[in-house]
């Protein structure tokens, strides 16, 4: 099994993301940490170790960053409800995050493991620059990093900005200037990655996970319950497990922080006009009937 560690904000198209992570035969979740992003840090945290809980997984958690590298936090509550995770009562628990930031827990995991192992990001980028300027040391053990944010198009933040991207572009920045071995699944192929109403009704709906996975769709707000709800993280797991479905491009990907309408925008070099050697292999095209049944398929073996 793949072994991996996610980085979360959650967030519904988290919850549906971790779901995969949990219960995908072909990964081996080690670590779970948490960053503010689609809410504050709390809630976040909070979020993850209720889905934790009701899974009864026994998956380490550690908090993260409470705001981005330089700027205040800007959420996204508007999607995803007020607590992150709207629609649904969790019940109480007595669980708690390991007593270490996030970035530590990490590298403790890279640095115990025998082999590389994979980090998988699907919130603000915060935890994973924090780890990188800290313990330069722990990249050698980084298989790659599959990361959902940014877009070769436009935004769904601001016009050209992607929300993991917008909210903290320095976090950003670091990341893909650092040598990491990166797979983006960006906007280009999350935005096509949606789950129709129609679709939902075939998903088992009779055990716990479906039925709290509907309840949050029904409070999601990103696409809609006509159109479909679009799956942004899914993607991200998706590409761990099914590449194939996935058109990938070596491109340049810079990310602007200056920009006074554009900061947090991913630059992606598709037709490599700066001549700027590749550092990122970006998500360009999506077989959705293919997500698709591989999303009922890990969605069947949950509880
Ligand atoms: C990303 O932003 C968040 O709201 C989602 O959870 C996803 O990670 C999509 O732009
Ligand atoms: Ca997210």
């Amino acid at each position: 099994r793949l072994p991996i560690i996610l980085d979360t904000d959650p967030g519904i198209d988290d919850a549906a993301a971790i779901a995969a992570a949990l219960f995908a035969p072909e990964l081996d979740l080690k670590l779970m940490t948490t960053v503010a992003g689609n809410v504050s840090l709390e809630k976040t945290t909070r979020n993850a170790l209720q889905l934790l809980h009701f899974w009864n997984a026994s998956i380490p958690v550690a908090q993260g960053a409470a705001t981005p590298l330089l700027r205040p936090l800007r959420d996204a509550a508007s999607v995803h409800g007020e607590s992150g995770m709207e629609g649904y009562n969790f019940v109480e628990h007595q669980r708690q995050p390991l007593a270490k930031p996030a970035f530590q827990a990490i590298r403790d995991v890279l640095m115990a493991s025998p082999e590389p192992i994979t980090l998988v990001a699907i919130g603000p980028l915060t935890n994973i620059a924090l780890l990188l300027s800290h313990y330069p040391e722990c990249q050698f053990n980084i298989r790659r990093l599959v990361m959902m944010g940014g877009s070769a198009g436009r935004g769904n933040f601001t016009p050209n900005a992607e929300f993991n991207i917008a909210i903290d572009p320095e976090a950003a920045a670091r990341v893909f200037e650092s040598g990491l071995e990166i797979v983006m699944c960006g906007l280009d192929v999350t935005n096509s990655a949606t789950l129709t109403p129609d679709y939902l009704a075939t998903l088992p709906a009779g055990n716990q996970t479906g039925k709290m996975l509907h309840a949050l769709f029904s409070h999601y707000r990103s696409g809609s319950m006509v159109t479909g709800l679009r799956m942004h993280d899914l993607c991200a797991i998706a590409w761990l497990v099914r590449p194939e479905i996935f058109t990938l491009k070596s491109c340049f990907v810079a990310v602007e922080t200056q920009g006074m309408y554009t900061a947090g925008t991913t630059v992606v070099d598709i037709e490599n006009r700066l001549g700027k050697p590749a550092n990122a292999q970006v998500a360009l095209d999506i077989d959705i009937d293919a997500f698709r049944a591989w999303v009922a398929e890990v969605l069947s073996k949950a509880p």
